[in-house]
């Protein structure tokens, strides 16, 4: 837990209460909030927010960072605006600069990283029949809509759009609601039938494991959209497993198994349609809390490589403990995707698989990146805020 937890959140605006130099850092106390927070001189000077250090419209810095003195020092520290900004002048050379008390106490709560996201993790018992969707008409209406759907992916891995067009370009007209398509090997938005276009098992119709897309690239697809545009024949429905709740549960079960796959990088390859493509990626991916942030895991796709023979013997184990998982019906939740429906789903959280099928199946979809999801969702909550403020 953090240790501002207990104090300031959104129902109290951060105020700074005092400011004082304690062992040469500039320490700040907070009106709601304990304990105080300690930033370097240095560290100060190098995040000034007034126009002169910062452009104000694109955030970017406009301090010379190495021609700050290593030695700066505060002459004076004032609170302003009550409490809403701290102004700092500087010994060396009486300029002066100013800081929001809420981009401080943002500072002081998550050192300038994002806090995770919420994110519910499910199993198939937890996630039930009533799968996460939002309609058409509401994605497409309003922005509020759109976050709506997007913030259902980030908690749960994947949504539902029911009562979309059957229709390439309605699915594409999604896409774009979201960022843009990315091009890959299998072109920008792709549709595909029970053929043999391109050197990959997606294109037949037999089952196809849970797996996620693109573990042979170094930035794996983030987001995928499916939309089923036409079928006719039996089987076929579409699985979906939640790679977080799996890993989660290997590292309650099996820490050291849980360890291996966050260690060891697995390379991936795709050969042929006349490109090599080469990616590494460790099975569980983890941040710099350890929270699990990516699964890449496609057996399929795996390329040869060795570690040593103790290293190996280990890997091998759990990489078997994961492959059980993934496949245990417990984790796993089938939906038969028709015409209308349009499923998008997280590619570094959510495996995705395929039952086998008699007929005929025309798919379409996209992959979008990571950071262009991720990008809408900050711009839409912003709005969110704004709005909400006005
Ligand atoms: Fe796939």
């Amino acid at each position: 837990m953090n240790q501002h937890e207990f104090a300031a959140d959104g129902a109290h605006e951060a105020l700074v209460d005092s400011a004082r130099i304690v062992h040469g850092d500039v320490e700040v106390s907070w009106k709601h909030a304990a304990p105080p927070s300690q930033f370097s001189p240095f560290w100060l000077r190098d995040h000034c927010r007034a126009k002169h250090s910062l452009n104000p419209d694109t955030l970017q810095r406009e301090v010379d960072t190495f021609g700050i003195p290593p030695q700066i020092a505060p002459a004076k520290i004032e609170i302003k605006d009550g409490g809403r900004t701290l102004a700092i002048a500087w010994a060396h050379d009486a300029s002066v600069s100013t800081y929001p008390a809420e981009f401080l106490w943002d500072i002081a709560r998550h050192e300038g990283r994002p806090p995770a996201p919420r994110r519910r993790l499910w199993d198939r018992d937890s996630m039930g029949k009533d799968f996460p969707s939002v309609s058409h008409a509401e994605v497409m209406g309003s922005d509020d809509g759109l976050l709506h759907w997007l913030s259902l992916v980030e908690e749960f891995g994947f949504a539902l759009v029911r009562g979309a067009d059957a229709s390439m370009a309605g699915t594409e007209a999604l896409v774009k609601r979201v960022g843009y398509v990315r091009e890959t090997i299998f072109g920008g938005m792709w549709e595909f039938s029970a053929n043999q276009a391109f050197k990959d098992t997606a294109y037949t119709s037999v089952a196809i494991g849970p797996h996620t897309d693109g573990t042979y690239s170094n930035d794996s697809p983030g987001l995928q959209m499916f939309q089923c545009l036409a079928f006719d024949g039996s089987g076929g429905d579409s699985t979906l497993v939640d790679g977080f709740k799996v890993a989660e549960t290997l590292r309650n079960s099996d820490a050291r198994a849980f360890e291996v796959l966050t260690e060891v990088k697995v390379p991936a390859h795709y050969l042929g349609d006349g490109v090599h493509l080469r990616g590494e990626h460790p099975v569980i991916g983890l941040d710099h809390r350890g929270d699990v942030t990516q699964i890449a895991y496609n057996n399929y796709d795996r390329a040869p490589f060795r570690l040593p023979p103790a290293r190996m013997t280990e890997f091998y184990r759990a990489l078997a403990l994961f492959n059980r998982l993934i496949n245990d019906p417990a984790y796993e939740i089938s939906m038969r995707l028709l015409p209308g429906t349009v499923l998008l789903f997280d590619n570094w959280r959510t495996l995705h698989g395929r039952h086998a099928f008699k007929g005929h199946r025309h798919m379409c979809g996209a992959y979008l990146n990571m950071e262009d999801f991720q990008s809408k969702l900050r711009v839409l909550r912003m709005g969110q805020s704004n709005r909400s403020k006005t």
